[in-house]
C-alpha cells in the first residue's frame, strides 16, 4: 500500500509513522505535515533514511497540492491525524481551529474523493481513517446512582475489572456533544468523515481515543508541561481544584490500535480507543513528583510546594470515560502497558531527552501560559 499520513511530525503521528514505517517495509509512507508549532522532525530522525518513508510539508487545506501529491505517489490510504490538538489554545484562538481541524479535513477528503474517484478501481482497496478524540461526546458525570463514593471498581462490557469515577462511560453509540472549539471541531469533522461515506461511499473509518501520554508530545499538555516544570522547580498550574478526571493511555498502545483498525477495522465504522484507566488530575500531578524526584535522587515527594492552583479553564469537562469493549471484542486489541510502567518510562524519556524538550521549550512559549492565567 501507499499511505499518506498528515501530522506525522506531531506527539501520536511520529509514533505511527515509526510503527508503519518499521512494519512495513513493502509500504510507502508518505507524512504529509504542515510543521506549525507542534510538528518536530527531530521526533523522527530514526525513520527518515528509511526507503520507505518520506517526507512532505504540506498543509491539508491545500487541496491542489494533496491531489497532486496523491496522484504522483498512488495513494490508497490516508490515516489522518494534523489537526490543532490543545483545548487550551482553542479558547484563545478558535478560528484556526475551523480552518485546520473543519476546513482541513474536508479539504482532504475532497482531494481523496477527486483522485479516488478518478482511477479505474475508484474507491476499491481504498481508506481514509480519521483519528478523532473522545472529547466530543462531551463530560461525564462523577455520580453513581446508588450513591457510591468513587472512585470504585467495576467491570467492562468486556470482563474487564477498572477503577471507575462515575458509572457512565464514552460509547460509540453516545450523541456529540462537544463544549470547547476544540472538540466542536473536531466533531465537525468526524460528521464530515461519515457524510462522505454516506454520500459519495467513501471507505472511511473514524475512532476516538482519550488522553495519550509518552515520549514526543509537546510540552503545554499537562503530562509533559509538568514533567519539565518539577524537573526545573517551577510552578505546576493545575486548573481549578484538580479534581476533573481524564481516561489515559500509552501512545504506543494508541499506535498500536490504529495499525489494527486500520487493516482490520470495518468501513463505516466508529471505535473507541482507551485503556481504561481514569485519573483525578491532582492524582497524576502527585505521582509525576514523586516519579521525577526519585528518578532525580530528590527525597520523595519534595516537590509537592509547586503545586499551585489556578483559575479554572473555561468550559473544563469534569470527567472522560473511554468504554473501549467493541475494539477489545471485535478486533481483539487491548493496552500493552500499565499505567504506573508507562508513566515511569514517560519520565524518563524526558529526563533524558532534556535537548529535546529544551528545544522546544522556548521563553515566549512560558510567556503564552502567563498571559492566559492569572495565578490565584
Ligand atoms: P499534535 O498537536 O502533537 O500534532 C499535530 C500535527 O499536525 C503537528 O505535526 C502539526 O504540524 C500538524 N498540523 C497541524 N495543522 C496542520 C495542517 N493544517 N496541515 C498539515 N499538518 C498540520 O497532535 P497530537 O496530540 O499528536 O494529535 C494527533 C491527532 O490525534 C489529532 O487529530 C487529535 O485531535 C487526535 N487525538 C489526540 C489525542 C491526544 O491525547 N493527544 C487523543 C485523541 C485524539
Ligand atoms: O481526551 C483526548 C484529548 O486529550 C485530546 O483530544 C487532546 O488533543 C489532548 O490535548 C487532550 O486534551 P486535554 O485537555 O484533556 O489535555 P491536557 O493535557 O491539556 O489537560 C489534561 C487535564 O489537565 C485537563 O483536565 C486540564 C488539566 N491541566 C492541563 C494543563 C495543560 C491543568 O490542570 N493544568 C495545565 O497546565
Amino acid at each position: 500500500m501507499n499511505i499518506l499520513i498528515t501530522g506525522g511530525a506531531g506527539f501520536i503521528g511520529n509514533h505511527v509513522v515509526r510503527l508503519f514505517v518499521n512494519k512495513y517495509p513493502q509500504y510507502k509512507i508518505v507524512n504529509l505535515d504542515k510543521l506549525t508549532y507542534a510538528g518536530n522532525l527531530a521526533n523522527l530522525k530514526d525513520v527518515e533514511a528509511k526507503p520507505n518513508y518520506k517526507f512532505v510539508k504540506m498543509d491539508i487545506c491545500d487541496f491542489e497540492g494533496v491531489m497532486r501529491l496523491m496522484q504522483a505517489e498512488h495513494i490508497d490510504g490516508i490515516i489522518h491525524l494534523a489537526a490543532e490538538s490543545h483545548v487550551d489554545r482553542s479558547i484563545k484562538d478558535p478560528f484556526t481551529f475551523a480552518q485546520t481541524n473543519v476546513m482541513g479535513t474536508l479539504s482532504l477528503l475532497q482531494a481523496a474523493k477527486a483522485y479516488w474517484e478518478s482511477q479505474p478501481e475508484k474507491y476499491e482497496g481504498k481508506r481514509f481513517y480519521h483519528i478523532s478524540t473522545d472529547e466530543v461526546y462531551g463530560a461525564l458525570a462523577m455520580t453513581h446512582p446508588e450513591g457510591i463514593e468513587p472512585p470504585y471498581t467495576t467491570k467492562a462490557s468486556s470482563g474487564q475489572h477498572h477503577l471507575a469515577y462515575g458509572d457512565q462511560f464514552f460509547t460509540e453509540e453516545l450523541k456529540y456533544q462537544p463544549h470547547s472549539p476544540y472538540s466542536a471541531a473536531k466533531a465537525s469533522s468526524d460528521h464530515f468523515v461519515r457524510a462522505f461515506h454516506d454520500t459519495f461511499g467513501m471507505p472511511t473509518i473514524v475512532t476516538n481515543c482519550s488522553n495519550n501520554y509518552g515520549p514526543y508530545q509537546f510540552p503545554e499538555k499537562l503530562i509533559p508541561l509538568f514533567i519539565n516544570n518539577i524537573r526545573h522547580r517551577k510552578p505546576l498550574p493545575v486548573y481549578g481544584r484538580g479534581e476533573n478526571v481524564r481516561d489515559w493511555l500509552y501512545v504506543e498502545d494508541h499506535a498500536r490500535a490504529i495499525d489494527t483498525i486500520f487493516h482490520r477495522g470495518k468501513v463505516a465504522e466508529t471505535y473507541n480507543i482507551g485503556g481504561f484507566n481514569e485519573w483525578k488530575n491532582i492524582d497524576i500531578v502527585k505521582v509525576l513528583i514523586n516519579t521525577v524526584d526519585r528518578l532525580l535522587g530528590r527525597p520523595e515527594g519534595a516537590d509537592m510546594d509547586l503545586i499551585t492552583y489556578v483559575t479554572d479553564r473555561a468550559g473544563h469537562d469534569l470527567r472522560y470515560a473511554i468504554d473501549s469493549s467493541k475494539l477489545q471484542r471485535e478486533l481483539g486489541w487491548e493496552p500493552s502497558l500499565q499505567f504506573e510502567e508507562g508513566i515511569e518510562k514517560t519520565v524518563r524519556w524526558y529526563l533524558d531527552n532534556q535537548a529535546w524538550l529544551d528545544n522546544v521549550t522556548s521563553g515566549k512559549y512560558q510567556d503564552y501560559y502567563r498571559d492566559m492565567y492569572d495565578k490565584r
